[in-house]
């Protein structure tokens, strides 16, 4: 079931998410996993965290489709190792429609999380899977791309924001 995706401005976005107990959430994972990525490939997203539909639960789905192929990453708890190399590149937001912005983030990212299974696993992202750990740790520490960019620049999107919110659901 496809999910409503929070937006920019409700609290369950500026919330530290909660540890998921994998023993307790287990079995409602696999129909909570099965909307995630119907809600995120809905709108083509290349990931997509607990809070973004309503959850604060530290769980996030990413697909940044490498080659244009599926590659479905599922985070429970991630944490992230080390970050390596800085860029600057634009970014968006499934829960911030409509706007995009430069951010400065790191070009390799090593991640330690558990899976569906329960299983452990690392990886080293790099580019845009890099991008997308960041992005969506960041999510579950209550934390916003937007939240990286300087005052100037903030002021500068508030603007657009408020003009935005008004076509948001
Ligand atoms: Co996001």
């Amino acid at each position: 079931m496809k999910r409503r995706i929070t937006k920019h401005g409700e609290a369950v976005l500026k919330k530290k998410s909660a540890p998921v107990d994998f023993a307790s959430t287990g079995p409602k994972l696999p129909q909570l996993l099965a909307d995630m990525w119907e809600t995120m490939h809905a709108v083509n997203g290349v990931g997509l965290a607990a809070p973004q539909i309503g959850l604060s639960m530290r769980l996030a789905v990413i697909d940044v489709k490498p080659e244009g192929k599926s590659e479905r990453l599922v985070l429970i708890n991630p944490v992230i190792l080390s970050r390596e190399g800085e860029v600057t590149e634009e970014e968006g937001c499934l829960s911030v429609p409509g706007l995009y912005a430069r951010v400065k983030r790191h070009t390799k990212v090593r991640v330690r999380a558990t899976d569906e299974n329960g299983d452990v696993w690392e990886r080293t992202g790099t580019g845009l899977l890099a991008r997308a750990f960041e992005h969506e740790v960041d999510h579950l520490d209550g934390k916003l791309f937007l939240d990286h960019l300087d005052l100037v620049k903030r002021l500068k999107v508030a603007v657009v924001l408020k003009d935005l919110k008004k076509d948001w659901d």
